[in-house]
């Protein structure tokens, strides 16, 4: 087939991928948008290795040109961020009926690469969660057949101690079920009325139990309302999760403060804890999956290192936000930003 210039542009302009079109003597006559971001410079003009340090490339141009077959190689470019290439090359025809032409179609996989690491250190890290306290119920069951075999005593501890391991395994589970429903339905933006200054209440009833066992006071100091448009059961976990937080890692500092405002059409609400603080390497880290400061303290609390990531998910879906600032030796706050009714 033969295409002048302006129809080589047009082609690779309504291709969504990274395309380049090359002429036998190496030379780049056409390159579309995607092509000029991905190589950080339009190639137009220039020879193709200029974009493409790779002979991997040029040897399959040649082979497009020359034996009219296409190919597929890989290839990583050094660009700002290294990017991994699939590079598809093909014949395809000949400009103004003169030079013959192939095409160049770039797929960035560096973005595939990166989700697939993740969901692989994802994979890892929510079996090994799993993996100790089944391997501590495992040991205990050995034990209780073996030494323990008589000592009633003995079993009755036991017994309770692969409860607690039962149910840590059976609240991983629940975590990581409701991260999944939670990320399934992040595209769509919740419908219902809901005012934060009930759902913190309830959620002080709830957790007055661990308030007393702590020794650790939960101070609320809001106005009547402050309206979201959001789902309940959701915004409620992440309040739970927060108060939660506050009681458990922080409750040396006696008392948690609730405080909430409205200010041009954001609703804020504050977790304010006095407690050690968290050092600042850890801070940005705190909403990623499993990641816990002091992983032993964590577990020992019943913790699985899911509540901030959860909540992170649910106050995306609300279209907010979540800031973590934290001094240590003072304290750590918190804070919710929903857009108001
Ligand atoms: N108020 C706080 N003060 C100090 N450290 C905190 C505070 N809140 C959270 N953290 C740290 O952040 C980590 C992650 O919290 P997150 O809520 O995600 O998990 P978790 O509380 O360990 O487990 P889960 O919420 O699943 O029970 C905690 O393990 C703790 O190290
Ligand atoms: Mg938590």
């Amino acid at each position: 087939m033969n295409f002048d210039t302006s129809q080589l542009d047009s082609l690779v302009g309504a291709l969504p991928d990274p395309a380049i079109v090359v002429v036998e003597t190496g030379e780049v006559v056409s390159a579309n948008e995607p092509a000029c971001a991905l190589l950080e410079v339009s190639p137009v003009g220039k020879h193709l290795t200029l974009a493409l340090r790779a002979p991997i490339v040029l040897q399959a141009v040649n082979d497009a040109i020359i034996k009219q077959i296409s190919s597929q190689v890989e290839h990583v470019i050094r660009a700002t961020v290294p990017r991994t290439l699939e590079i598809y090359v093909s014949p395809l025809g000949q400009q103004d009926g003169k030079a013959r032409i192939a095409l160049i179609i770039l797929r960035d996989l560096t973005y595939e690469q990166q989700l697939e690491r993740m969901r692989a250190d994802f994979v890892a890290n929510a079996s090994h969660e799993l993996r100790t306290p089944l391997a501590s119920i495992s040991g205990f069951i050995e034990t209780m057949q073996g030494a323990a075999k008589s000592d009633p005593k003995a079993q009755k501890e036991f017994l309770g101690v692969m409860k607690a391991q039962a149910d840590r395994m059976s609240r991983l589970i629940d975590d990581l079920l409701s991260l999944s429903r939670i990320e399934i339905n992040e595209h769509l933006a919740p419908s219902g009325q809901v005012n934060l200054v009930d759902v913190v209440k309830k959620a002080k009833d709830i957790l007055s139990p661990t308030s007393k066992e702590q020794n650790c006071e939960v101070r609320i100091n809001l106005p009547e309302s402050l309206s979201v448009t959001g789902d309940e059961s959701q915004l409620s976990q992440v309040i739970i999760n927060l108060i939660e937080n506050a009681l458990k890692y922080a409750a040396s500092g006696k008392f948690i403060d609730i405080e909430g405002s409205e200010q041009d059409g954001s609703v804020h609400l504050m977790v304010r804890d006095h407690g050690p603080g968290i050092a600042a390497q850890h801070v940005p880290r705190l909403t990623e999956r499993f990641y816990r400061v002091n992983v032993q303290d964590s577990r020992m609390r019943g913790g699985t290192g899911l509540g901030l990531a959860i909540a992170k998910h649910i106050i995306n879906r609300h279209r907010g936000k979540l800031l973590i600032e934290s001094v240590v030796g003072e304290g750590s706050q918190f804070s919710i930003h929903l857009p108001s009714i």
